[in-house]
């Protein structure tokens, strides 16, 4: 089998998306442009993918690990210099290379797939994948002869009037020989507007050799989108996110308004799951099946069991259990495990807590590093005391006990198991299993003090 290698170009600044973040290290959906394009390439089986870093290299490396090898680009002198890097890992081996740019994260691995099965049917030396575009403004127009060949790729700056007239556009994923690439780029110079070495020119040298150049058009432009700066950022987010939500649709998850959603690239939802308006679920969350979410809320590095409903509520890196239900106006901070069966209501803060099945916070609870057993019932208003200004202590709250309203468990305590904490008590010692404890001022009435003070005046 022909091996195939691949060679990602990530080593430019991004000069036009005026940041301090490099620009193939911008998420689109919360995951890095090139994080999407090297994932995208490795779904084809490429034998070796070599991506080339210079600004942010570190970075970059440290954002892809081992799904890649890296090629040091110190200067930037141009797209076909960025790929002459990767000559001390890949020239001169038989094969077919792949080359891709790091900033357009919407090609598909499908098209990629097509643009090398197409190259091979026309045996060619070179073939680029191009799109019609509406407004080809900033990108490489491919220019073709009487025959329809392509002849060359001009860019932009380059073009001449009648050159940038034409809308078939070069998107910058092509697929080589891969010895004639080597050889090729050694012919290339930056004899151009930008003082640039150019990769497109490679398409010319080869063509002039008598080499068979061929291209392969794709009917989608959306996948070719190149991000050069934020406005194309934005567009690039839509058209992911579009993706993204037909999907978990074409999956059995109702989405009432996918325009008003947004959904990570690794998010996995269950079926007959409903998402309501409003709702962002990022980074990498599981949500299970017959599930409510939403209308409003935000689910990060979240995992949550089926038949949840979580309404109007934040939930950060917390495991949710099934059949439970959070909000609406929920706050599930980091670190905490919510059983199944679980009742988190109206302005209940949860932070690096436990509560077991069956246990309910129903309104206006501080619950901080806690463990709760099952089916208890924390009263409105009760407040773990877990800080004393320079440390932070556990409560531990028994199974079946009852903590009533307008509670403080100052930390570190134990409630045992089936107790009762009287309403308004301010706990300090631990409560033994079964007990109540009352820890509030005694009740006092004053019979008749009303006339007593009527008599006075
Ligand atoms: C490039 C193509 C253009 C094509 C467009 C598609 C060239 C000269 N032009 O233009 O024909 O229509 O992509 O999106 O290739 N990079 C390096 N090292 C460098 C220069 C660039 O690694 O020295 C990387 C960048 O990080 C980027 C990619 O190569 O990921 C493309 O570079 P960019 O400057 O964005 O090229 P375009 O002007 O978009
Ligand atoms: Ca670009």
């Amino acid at each position: 089998m022909t091996r195939t290698y691949a060679v990602v170009l990530a080593a430019g600044q991004g000069t036009r998306m005026k940041s301090k973040l490099y620009k193939v290290l911008h998420p689109v959906c919360g995951t890095p442009m090139v994080e999407h394009v090297v994932r995208n390439i490795s779904e084809l089986g490429a034998d070796k993918i070599v991506t080339v870093v210079g600004h942010g290299a570190e970075k970059v490396q440290e954002q892809l690990g081992s799904e890649s090898e890296y090629v040091m680009q110190e200067e930037q002198l141009g797209t076909a210099h960025a790929v002459q890097q990767a000559a001390s890992l890949i020239e001169g081996l038989p094969g077919i290379t792949l080359v891709v740019c790091g900033d357009t994260p919407l090609i598909r691995h499908e098209t990629m797939q097509q643009l090398i099965e197409h190259h091979q049917d026309e045996k060619a030396k070179a073939t680029i994948l191009t799109a019609m575009a509406e407004n080809p403004s900033g990108y490489g127009r491919i220019i073709r002869d009487a025959e329809d060949n392509v002849s060359k790729i001009v860019e932009q700056k380059d073009a001449s009037p009648k050159e940038r007239l034409v809308k078939e556009i070069n998107t910058g994923t092509y697929c080589f020989d891969n010895e004639a690439l080597f050889k090729a780029l050694k012919q290339v110079s930056n004899d151009n507007a930008q003082g640039e070495y150019y990769l497109p020119d490679v398409i010319e040298i080869l063509q002039k050799q008598g080499e068979t150049v061929a291209a392969y058009a794709t009917d989608d432009f959306s996948e070719t989108l190149g991000v050069n700066d934020r406005v194309a950022l934005a567009e690039a987010e839509r058209i992911m996110r579009g993706r993204i939500a037909e999907k978990h649709m074409r999956n059995g998850v109702s989405i009432v308004d996918p325009a008003s959603v947004y959904i990570s690239s690794e998010t996995e939802i269950g079926r007959d799951t409903v998402i309501q308006p409003n709702v962002i679920i990022e980074g990498t969350s599981k949500i299970g099946d017959d599930c409510e979410i939403g209308p409003s809320s935000h689910i990060k590095n979240s995992q949550i069991g089926d038949r949840t409903t979580v309404h109007s509520s934040v939930v950060t890196s917390s495991t949710i259990g099934s059949d439970t239900a959070v909000g609406p106006y929920a706050h599930i901070r980091p670190d905490s495990q919510l059983g199944d069966s679980v009742k988190i209501g109206n302005f209940v803060e949860v932070k690096k807590s436990a509560l077991g099945q069956g246990s309910k916070v129903s309104h206006l609870s501080y619950i901080g590093d806690t463990e709760i057993g099952t089916n208890v019932n924390i009263g409105c208003g009760t407040i773990t005391v877990n800080y004393d200004g320079k440390e932070k202590h556990v409560t531990q709250i028994g199974d079946d006990s009852f903590i009533g309203c307008n509670s403080n468990l100052i930390a570190p305590v134990s409630i045992g198991k089936g107790s009762y904490v009287a309403a308004g008590s301010t706990i300090s010692k631990d409560v033994p299993e079964d007990a109540l404890a009352i820890a509030r001022a005694r009740q006092e009435n004053k019979e008749g003090y009303v006339q007593k003070l009527n008599l006075k005046k």
